[in-house]
């Protein structure tokens, strides 16, 4: 069925918006009268919601492909975006990824509970940058002589785990975040990291990598991209998330890579498909010490 622009119904009132927690709520309410329900019936519920899922998500992952395709509707998709109900529908559905900071949450949530347990806590103070995380810690941790040993063993490998992307965290005291020179040089590495993290391997030097194009490597045998953006250093497979084809040979344009097989399109300083909203390149962590670049393989 063809639908014409002129069937896509205007905003009709000036009612403020229903709140995310009003809407669930309403959804809540309807689920507990199912409670008494018998096996059979709740098969047939959970089928046809699966099948409410299946068609929005597909009609939502059409939508965003389209809009994505079209730069003058890409920023009011961002807007779009930010609103919670929109956000957390597309969250539902697993079309939007998990942003940074909630990553850093959710792995800072599977450690709080150690630190708890000795009376401290902790809490992400700032991002400055994709590879930089700035925490702090509280209570008994903060001022505590273990506490290196916390940041290293606890909070930075469970941060490291869940975000392969950041190479850098740091720890601010009484609200004390990154200086200027810390958050700019993308080649900065934590103490802990040049004493107690293996396995970064030696690429090559920093002003070999073309800014906004791509060099090819070679570490412990798997083919990367290395591309680079003013300070920002990134470093992904050389495999297309399509078919898993090298992507070396695609052509760059304004920072994206277009593969040379069917034509999937990747922003290179963050690896997100413009082409599948829902695919993105292998990322692997990637570090500057000075002019050399070094990655450890993810
Ligand atoms: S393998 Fe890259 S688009 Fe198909």
């Amino acid at each position: 069925m063809s639908v014409g622009a002129e069937t896509i119904p205007q905003s009709s009132s000036n009612e403020p918006p229903v709140e995310l927690n009003r809407l669930l709520k309403d959804i809540q309410s309807l689920e507990a009268l199912t409670i008494d329900w018998d096996e059979s019936q709740h098969n047939t519920l959970h089928a046809l919601k699966q099948a409410h899922d299946d068609l929005n998500k597909e009609a939502f992952t059409r939508l965003i492909r389209a809009l994505k395709a079209e730069p003058t509707a890409l920023k009011a998709l961002k807007e779009a975006v930010a609103d919670e109900v929109v956000y957390a529908v597309l969250r539902y559905h697993g079309i939007l990824k998990a942003t940074l900071n909630e990553r850093v949450e959710a792995a800072l949530e599977t450690v709080r509970p150690f630190l708890e347990s000795h009376g401290g806590n902790v809490e992400l103070m700032e991002i400055p940058s994709p590879d930089t995380v700035i925490i702090r810690l509280l209570g008994a941790c903060d001022g505590c002589p273990a506490s290196a040993l916390t940041l290293s063993e606890g909070i930075e490998k469970a941060i490291k785990e869940h975000c392969p992307e950041v190479t850098t965290i740091k720890k601010a005291k009484g609200g004390v975040t990154a200086t200027p020179v810390d958050v700019i040089n993308v080649g900065f590495v934590s103490p802990f990291a040049r004493s107690e993290d293996t396995g970064w391997v030696f690429v090559c030097n920093l002003d070999t990598i073309p800014e906004g194009q791509i060099k090819v490597a070679n570490v412990s045998n798997n083919e990367v991209l290395l591309s680079r953006f003013d300070h920002q250093v990134t470093c992904y497979e050389n495999a297309c998330s399509h078919m898993g084809m090298p992507l070396d040979m695609g052509e760059v344009n304004q920072g994206i890579l277009i593969c040379p097989h069917h034509g999937f399109k990747y922003s290179l300083q963050t690896g997100e498909c413009l082409t599948a909203p829902e695919v993105q390149l292998h990322t692997h962590a990637v570090r500057v010490i000075d002019n050399r670049v070094e990655v450890k393989l993810t």
